[in-house]
């Protein structure tokens, strides 16, 4: 277990620098490739699972783009959410926005802290915790395809 060897913090995940290759030129190819919102959700589920299961801070990082996706983060149980990709899409002025985002949204539902927030999506907590398990896959692919007949 990573925390008996001492991790006090775990950083779930950190996207690998991940070079093409150029079958023309056969050559490697650096390139720069930004996250999506979307790759937030691997992390997320994670942390969502690990939070107040091991004794160790959470760390979400990849594809954490706005004021809600840190806030998402937060219920999920992260201590701490990070961004690279989005700021250097908009500049570090979006912090602010981001912050404001949040300001907004904690004041809108009335909570007095993260810290009040945090975990309460978590699989310990939330109203669902079987939403996090594989088996659900399942069940949401069998409404997918009920909307799908019903659609045509
Ligand atoms: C330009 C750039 C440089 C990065 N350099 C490092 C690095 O030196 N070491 C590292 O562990 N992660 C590095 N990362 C990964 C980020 O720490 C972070 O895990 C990743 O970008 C996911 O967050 P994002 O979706 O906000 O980009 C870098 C990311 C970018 C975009």
């Amino acid at each position: 277990m990573l925390t008996d060897a001492g991790a006090d913090g775990l950083v779930l995940f950190n996207r690998f620098y991940q070079p093409d290759l150029d079958l023309e030129k056969l050559a490697v190819v650096p390139n720069l490739h930004l996250s999506h919102p979307d790759e937030m959700r691997l992390p997320l589920r994670w942390i969502a699972i690990l939070y107040g299961r091991i004794a160790a801070d959470l760390a979400l990082t990849s594809g954490i783009h706005t004021g809600h996706d840190v806030l998402k983060g937060v219920a999920a149980g992260a201590s701490i959410t990070m961004m690279a990709s989005v700021l250097l899409q908009k500049g570090i002025h979006h912090l602010t926005d981001c912050l404001r985002e949040m300001e907004d949204w904690l004041i809108d539902y009335e909570y007095e802290s993260l810290a009040q927030l945090r975990g309460s999506l978590s699989q310990l907590n939330c109203a669902e915790p079987a939403a996090f398990e594989r088996a659900n896959y399942m069940r949401v692919l069998n409404s997918y395809r009920l909307d799908w007949v019903q659609k045509a």
